[in-house]
C-alpha cells in the first residue's frame, strides 16, 4: 500500500514501434485504472537490450514511449511515469532474485524460446533472465496487480513463484502479484495472419497497425486485412481474423463481441473493415496530436523524467534495503 492505495506496476520496451495490440493490451487498461492504484508505468529500456538496439534510436524511442504514455491519458504527476535504467534498484533486486530461479523454470518460458530461435546468433544470457528482471520489476514496487496482455501470463506466474518462494524462506517480504487481463484487446492478432500476435517485431508492415500510422496507413491496412470465404460477421474460433477484426472494434468503441456482431448483422467484410479502420483512427488520431504537443514541450517532459525517477528510486530503495537485509547483506553505516 502506498498513501492508502493498492499499488499497480506495469511497462513497456521501447523497442520497435509500438502497436494497436500494446494500446489496446495494456495501455488502454493502464489509464482506465490508473485512478484506483497507486501507479509505476515503466519504460523498460533495460529489457530492449537483449535485442542489439541502435544506442540513438533506442534514446529516441524510450522517449517517445514516454510521451506516448501521457498523450495516452496517465497524468504524469500523478502516476509515475520513468526510465528502468534511471532507478537501479532493479539491477540490484534482479541480481538477488536470480538466486532464487531455477534454470528449468527459465528454460520453460515459450517467449524466451521464440526470441532465441529469432535471434539464434545472439542467445545471450540477459535473454535467458529477462523473465527475473521483469519480476524485479514487479516486486521492487510491492505491486498489487499488474495489467498485461495474455502474452505476459507466463512471465507473472514466475513472478508470483518466486514471490513465494522468497516469502517462505524469508517471511512476509513481497507482495504477490495478481495479473490483469482485460476482457477484449487482450491479444490482438497479426492483420495478415491472424494465428500470430500482432507484434512490434513482425517483418510484414501490414500485419500491424502502428499507433503513430496516419489515418490513410490505417484504413489501407484494415481494408488489406485477411479475413474467410464465409462472408458472415460472427465471432468464432472457425473465422480467426473476423474475429480479430471484431476485437480491434470492440475494444476502441468500448463494445462487447455481442453488439459488434449485432450491429453488422447482414452487412459485408468491405463495409465492416472501413468501420474497424475509422474506429481505430477515432482512438489513434487524438493520440497522436497529443503526442506532437508534448514534444513540443520538452521542458516539461524532461521535469517529468527527472522527478518521477526520484519517486520511483524512493519507493524502490524501500524494498531493496529490506530485502537485502533479509539475505544478509551487511546494513549500511551511517
Ligand atoms: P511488450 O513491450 O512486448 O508489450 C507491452 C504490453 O503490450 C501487451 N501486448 C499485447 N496485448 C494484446 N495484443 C497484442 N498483440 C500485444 N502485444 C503486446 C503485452 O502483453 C504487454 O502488456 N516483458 C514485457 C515488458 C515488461 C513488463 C514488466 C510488463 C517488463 N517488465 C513488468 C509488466 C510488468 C514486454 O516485453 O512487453
Amino acid at each position: 500500500m502506498i498513501n492508502g492505495k493498492k499499488v499497480l506496476f506495469s511497462g513497456m520496451q521501447a523497442t520497435g514501434n509500438l502497436t494497436l495490440g500494446n494500446y489496446l493490451g495494456a495501455l488502454k487498461n493502464w489509464v482506465t485504472l490508473s485512478d484506483e492504484y497507486e501507479c509505476f508505468y515503466s519504460v523498460v529500456d533495460m529489457h530492449s537490450i537483449t535485442i542489439r538496439q541502435d544506442p540513438a534510436t533506442l534514446r529516441q524511442r524510450a522517449r517517445k514511449l514516454l510521451t506516448i504514455y501521457i498523450a495516452a491519458g496517465l497524468d504524469p504527476k500523478v502516476n509515475c511515469l520513468y526510465y528502468q535504467s534511471h532507478v537501479s534498484g532493479h539491477a540490484e533486486l534482479s541480481w538477488i532474485l536470480s538466486c532464487f530461479t531455477y534454470m528449468g523454470e527459465l528454460n520453460r518460458m515459450t517467449q524466451f524460446k521464440d526470441k532465441a530461435a529469432r535471434h539464434g546468433d545472439n542467445i545471450n544470457a540477459g535473454l535467458f533472465t529477462y523473465p527475473v528482471l521483469m519480476a524485479a520489476d514487479i516486486l521492487l514496487y510491492q505491486a498489487d496487480v499488474v495489467p498485461v496482455g495474455i502474452d505476459q501470463k507466463q512471465h507473472l506466474e514466475l513472478t508470483r513463484d518466486i514471490a513465494e518462494r522468497f516469502n517462505n524462506l524469508y517471511g512476509d517480504v513481497f507482495t504477490v502479484p495478481e495479473p490483469y487481463i482485460g476482457k477484449v484487446g487482450a491479444k490482438i492478432m497479426s492483420l495478415q495472419d491472424p494465428s500470430k500476435k500482432m507484434s512490434k517485431s513482425d517483418e510484414n508492415p501490414n500485419g500491424s497497425i502502428y499507433l503513430l500510422d496516419d489515418a490513410d496507413t490505417v484504413i489501407r491496412k484494415c481494408k488489406k486485412a485477411v479475413t474467410d470465404s464465409e462472408g458472415v460477421i460472427l465471432y468464432r474460433e472457425e473465422q480467426p481474423g473476423v474475429k480479430n477484426l471484431i476485437d480491434i472494434y470492440s475494444a476502441c468503441m468500448g463494445k462487447t463481441p455481442e453488439d459488434v456482431v449485432r450491429e453488422f448483422d447482414g452487412r459485408g467484410y468491405g463495409d465492416f473493415k472501413m468501420a474497424v479502420g475509422e474506429a481505430v483512427v477515432s482512438v489513434l488520431k487524438p493520440l497522436q496530436e497529443e503526442v506532437a504537443r508534448l514534444e513540443s514541450d520538452k521542458a516539461f517532459v524532461d521535469l517529468i523524467i527527472r522527478e518521477n525517477a526520484e519517486k520511483a528510486s524512493y519507493h524502490a530503495a524501500k524494498t531493496l534495503r529490506k530485502v537485502q537485509k533479509k539475505v544478509g547483506f551487511p546494513v549500511r553505516i551511517p
